[in-house]
């Protein structure tokens, strides 16, 4: 199963249509750049590594738009700007458009030819990193059985192959290592209790679903050894961005004593970021609050507050395992240690 691909003979981008599982397994085939900026806003695809791979090939989409529909070169990059904007958060993103970018004036199969380069190097940059950071996750619990709670969707849905903290629990797995997962629900979209879980299922991997609100008390009733997140932007000195309510697991494992481990491709770091405070943090739609599964359960009239992801401080965050290797921005408070685990 892969979430995003490119197909050849439609000539589109192929997404597993992420807001219907797991009722459905539907694919949206994607041709123009209306409907990829709808399908990245409503979160058909998502996952930061994702998005790098769909910014990437939508520039490949803008290029045959433009050339069906005439548009002339100003048109062409204010549509490959919208498909860079559509999300704010994921550094992924606005990456994988600008890595193609420099490609255009090469044609649209030198752009397609850099953005499959750019998805096998993801799958092969989530595989290193799992390996790295299940060792360094096994070292630092000296436990013969991890038990792990993790937070959103992070797996083979979230990235072009394989997945980034799901990539660690699925590593732990294969190693005969791997305790009960408590895998977070994740509102007000569901990707844990949906995705996740979806995904655990699939790869036969004990798990429950709880509330987030149940995740704070999972650590400290030492119900878990280590809480594995992902990321959608790693600051230089390693405050870090994912799905809001990660930063409420990252203060009980501090209080705790257990490792809060950050799992994510070199492509997630941003060093032209210096702290998490300068990190656009997507607001989305109230209702999306105010209801389950598209069925509203607030009163008529209810606001809703929806930041769609928090930061968790450096000082909180245990590990950050890239591909490159794994710092520890909590025991090092360096302002650029992110620069050792980024691609040069
Ligand atoms: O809003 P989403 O579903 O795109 O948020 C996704 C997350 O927060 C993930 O944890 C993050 O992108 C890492 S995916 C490997």
């Amino acid at each position: 199963m892969r979430a995003i691909e490119w197909d050849e003979a439609v000539r589109c981008v192929r997404l597993l249509d992420q807001t219907q599982l797991p009722e459905r397994e539907e694919y949206l085939d994607i041709t123009t750049v209306d409907a990829l900026v709808d399908a990245i806003r409503r979160l058909a695809v998502r996952g930061a590594p994702a998005l790098g791979a769909a910014g990437a090939l939508g520039v490949v989409v803008a290029m045959d738009e433009a050339r069906r529909d005439g548009w002339d070169a100003a048109r062409l990059e204010r549509e490959v700007d919208r498909i860079r904007d559509a999300r704010p958060t994921a550094v992924n993103l606005a990456w994988g458009v600008d890595r193609v970018r420099a490609f255009m004036g090469s044609g649209p199969e030198a752009v397609l030819a850099e953005a499959r380069r750019l998805a096998a190097e993801d799958e092969a940059a989530n595989r290193e990193l799992s390996r790295l950071g299940a060792d360094w996750i096994l070292a630092r619990t000296g436990r013969e059985k991890v038990r792990v709670v993790t937070h959103c969707n992070t797996g083979a849905l979230a990235t072009t192959a394989w997945g980034t903290a799901y990539g660690i629990i699925h590593e732990l797995h294969d190693r005969g290592v791997l305790g009960l997962v408590h895998a977070d629900e994740t509102r007000p979209l569901l990707q844990g209790a949906r995705l996740t879980s979806w995904e655990l299922t699939q790869d036969g991997i004990d798990h429950v679903v709880q509330a987030d609100g149940a995740a704070s008390s999972t650590i400290l009733r030492g119900l878990v050894d280590v809480a594995i997140i992902g990321a959608d932007r790693i600051t230089a000195n390693g405050d870090t961005a994912n799905k809001v309510g990660s930063v409420a697991l990252a203060l009980a494992c501090r209080r705790a004593g257990i490792p809060f481990v950050v799992a994510a491709p070199s492509s997630t770091v941003d060093l032209a970021t210096a702290t998490g405070d300068d990190i656009v943090i997507e607001e989305r739609d109230g209702d999306e609050v105010l209801s389950v599964g598209g069925v509203r359960n607030a009163p008529a009239g209810a606001r809703g507050f929806n930041p769609a992801f928090d930061v968790t401080p450096h000082d909180l965050v245990s590990a950050v395992a890239t591909e490159l290797g794994v710092v520890e921005p909590a025991r090092e408070d360096d302002p650029r240690i992110m620069e050792r685990v980024a691609a040069p």
